[in-house]
């Protein structure tokens, strides 16, 4: 017997995408350092770059239109930094503003609310030349920035994400080095994400005294649930350093205006350093936060592992990116969210997976293991609102198949299949499943 799982009145139904992945238009920004990443040789999946990726750049009327006929109320993209600043600073790019304030327009014409996130990696290159993230003075520039979009879109965008996932920027960009800028040193990362954390607060300024008084402005930060292998102590103590590194070390300076306690002690030297105010600009009040969850971490003691422990692989399903298929982990995340963070409204900003599709011989794309990834992932959002988590929204990751990062294009995580040589979009099957959970609000299970 199915049942009917029905969604609140009103709940934001959408899919989210970012700038690097998917509008390629290279010639007509600046540089990033995902541009410069992708020539470092090893680092991207055969040396695949963001030079084209879905030409999005040039066909967002089309891609729109895909998006109102799927039936989505909402949209999530980011804004290339060096597509409106190619310097990061000073001189604006007019073509570059009148892209984002084109697709702002052609959205709401359409009915679809955007969801606008204001970095999304692609710092732009002249800023990392002068340090990036690392070097204090970023916080001042990103600031001026977000000023500047609030200025040109405050008027139209009610919804902006200053950051998303602050933690992968700095440590799988300055720890593990496989994101740009691609160092590793523990100690430059941690400075990195203080001073992502400090910028976000005076983004929260800029885009409160700039974008209108019914702006709302949020967060997206990535998790990692944890879960102890056993029940032993050591175990569930070595979930907790998981947690505190994966999880807290972003929300508590967020929402509580401090770094945890376990893990500070645990970096030791290498702690952030951290001006008079900094954590009171960002502990700012906002008004929602991102939930991107994408899979849980299986948590084991080991002394001689990273932070004394290391993850498992368990027994069960698992995605192309090897990431294990956990939706009760979506449910938990949201709901300890609510009782460790407070009622702040939450969206998942990201969800989705990658799987190996093909075109099949009826030129469709038949993905029935996405379609059962969305659904219990939809019936685990569920279940974390009948449990009294205030979420507000939903946001497929992806819209269509774009650029992932160091994997280059071999992943696919789209809802619609970019044929790349000819930019040909074809929504799959579970474009179809997940434009009738919109149409009706509501899945069956
Ligand atoms: C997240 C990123 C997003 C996408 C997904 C798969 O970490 O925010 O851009 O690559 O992973």
């Amino acid at each position: 017997m199915s049942q009917v799982l029905r969604f609140p009145d009103g709940f934001v139904w959408g899919t989210a995408t970012a700038s690097f992945q998917i509008e390629g238009g290279r010639p007509e920004r600046g540089d990033c350092i995902w541009d410069d990443f992708c020539r470092w040789p090893g680092k991207v999946f055969e040396g695949d770059t963001g030079d084209v990726a879905d030409d999005h750049y040039h066909r967002f009327r089309e891609d729109v239109a895909l998006m109102a006929e799927l039936g989505q109320n909402a949209y999530r993209f980011s804004v290339s930094w060096p597509r409106v600043l190619p310097d990061g600073a000073g001189e604006v790019n007019e073509k570059g503003i009148d892209f984002y304030s084109q697709l702002v327009d052609e959205l709401l014409a359409k009915g679809i609310d955007p969801y606008v996130t204001l970095y999304h990696w692609d710092l732009p290159s002249a800023l990392q030349r002068l340090g990036g993230w690392a070097a204090r003075d970023i916080i001042y520039r990103f600031q001026d920035y977000v000023a500047l979009m609030a200025d040109r879109l405050g008027d139209r965008v009610k919804n902006w994400i200053t950051h998303n996932e602050p933690w992968v920027v700095a440590f799988v960009g300055n720890l593990q080095g496989r994101h740009a800028p691609g160092w590793e040193d523990l100690g430059l990362a941690l400075q990195v994400g203080h001073h992502t954390v400090v910028s976000h607060g005076l983004a929260v300024q800029a885009l409160r005294a700039r974008a209108g008084a019914d702006a709302r402005v949020g967060i997206t930060l990535n998790f990692s649930p944890a879960y102890p292998a056993s029940d032993s102590p050591e175990d569930v103590a070595a979930a907790r350093m998981h947690d505190g590194f994966a999880n807290r070390w972003f929300l508590d300076p967020v929402f509580k205006g401090h770094y945890p306690q376990d893990l500070w002690d645990a970096f030791g030297y290498q702690v952030p350093r951290v001006a008079p105010g900094d954590m009171e600009l960002g502990s700012q009040p906002i008004d929602f936060l991102g939930v991107n969850y994408y899979t849980r971490a299986v948590v084991q003691h080991d002394a001689s592992g990273w932070l004394g422990y290391r993850t498992l692989r368990p027994e069960g399903e698992y995605t192309a990116m090897d990431w294990e298929v956990f939706p009760q982990g979506l449910t938990d995340l949201l709901l300890r969210l609510t009782r460790d963070y407070g009622a702040t409204p939450l969206y998942v900003t990201e969800n989705g997976c990658a799987y190996e599709d093909v075109v099949s011989d009826d030129g469709q794309v038949h993905d029935p293991q996405r379609v059962e990834y969305l659904r219990q992932h939809l019936a685990a959002c569920h279940a974390a609102i009948a449990q009294g988590a205030p979420l507000r929204g939903y946001f497929e990751w992806s819209l269509m198949d774009n650029f992932e990062w160091a994997l280059g294009y071999s992943r696919r995580f789209g809802i619609v299949y970019v044929d790349y040589a000819t930019q040909q979009r074809i929504p799959k099957d579970s474009a179809r499943f997940y434009a009738s959970a919109m149409s009706r609000n509501a899945i069956e299970v």
